[in-house]
């Protein structure tokens, strides 16, 4: 989609005047997250493990006539935050929204797993959501509330074959925001999760490249028989942290076209 067709920054937007943080903004759900934060009227900070693409991100936005700064950042070291709501300090807006994007799967089953192969998933799908909400919490407080946006997976409420630890993970996310929903409703600040399906990003095409014979993957499995497009994970994300969501916290919102609505049966097929 062009930068164009997600509207200029001018448009009434949910996001004027509010400050965003994006972790793993350099690519696929996170930089259409930070794109469509800012199409809304939003400055963003945007934060990846790679600084370039954060910064591309960044540079984006601004071509858009937003604001947002990339910087390099590791969802799974302590130091991740502090540099994140440092450089939010020059954006000069009110914090209002934190979309916890950082995560990636791993195709191993239990017994080919090793104990840092399970350590490394946990904490970068789930441990991340725990260290990075944390100081964001106690500055959404101070500021009267906010929200936080955790991105799950239909991972998280369906179990996939061979990626054991990554639905854990994501089943644990969901829990999390759920529990951090009821924790701090009375803050004001609402926590939400999106869960979405196969989603076609830079990663994904990666690895149908790699893996030549399953581009009929979505046609088999997906009643749309497509997959997400980035932005239409990004869209629904940005709603959860807008006002028109003022009443939904603790919500996991299943992006998907139809994946896990339910079992098709083929003996139906020709029915
Ligand atoms: N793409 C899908 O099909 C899909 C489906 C369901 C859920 N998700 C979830 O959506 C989120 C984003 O996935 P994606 O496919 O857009 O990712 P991606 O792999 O396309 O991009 C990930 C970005 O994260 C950055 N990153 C990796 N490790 C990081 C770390 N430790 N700290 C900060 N940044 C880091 C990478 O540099 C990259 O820019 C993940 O949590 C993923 O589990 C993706």
């Amino acid at each position: 989609m062009s930068l164009e067709s997600r509207g200029a920054v001018t448009r009434p937007g949910s996001a004027i005047g509010r400050a965003g943080l994006v972790t793993a903004g350099g690519a696929g759900i996170g930089r259409a997250i930070a794109l469509e934060w800012a199409a809304e009227g939003g400055s963003v900070v945007v934060g990846d493990l790679d600084r370039e693409a954060a910064i591309e991100t960044a540079r984006q936005v601004e071509q858009m006539g937003g604001r947002a700064i990339g910087l390099g950042m590791d969802v799974t070291a302590p130091d991740a935050m502090p540099a994140m709501l440092d450089a939010l300090e020059q954006l000069d807006d009110p914090l209002h929204a934190l979309f916890n994007v950082a995560g990636a799967s791993l195709a191993k089953r239990v017994d080919e797993m090793t104990d840092a192969d399970w350590d490394g998933v946990l904490d970068l799908n789930l441990k991340s959501i725990y260290r990075c909400s944390k100081p964001v919490i106690a500055l959404l407080r101070r500021n009267g509330g906010g929200a936080i946006v955790n991105v799950a997976s239909t991972a998280g409420i369906l179990a996939e074959n061979r990626c054991s630890a990554y639905t854990a993970a994501k089943g644990g996310a969901v829990m999390l925001t759920r529990n951090m929903a009821m924790d701090f409703a009375r803050d004001n600040i609402r926590v939400n999760a999106v869960c979405p399906g196969s989603t076609m990003t830079p990663r994904i095409q990666g690895w149908l490249d790699r893996h030549p014979g399953h581009e009929d993957l979505m046609d088999r499995i997906c009643p749309m028989k497509r997959y997400a497009r980035p932005e239409e994970i990004a869209k629904p994300s940005v709603f959860l942290a807008s006002d028109a969501a003022s009443y939904i916290t603790g919500a996991s919102l299943v992006i998907d076209g139809g994946l896990t609505a339910g079992v098709r049966f083929s003996i139906f097929e020709d029915a």
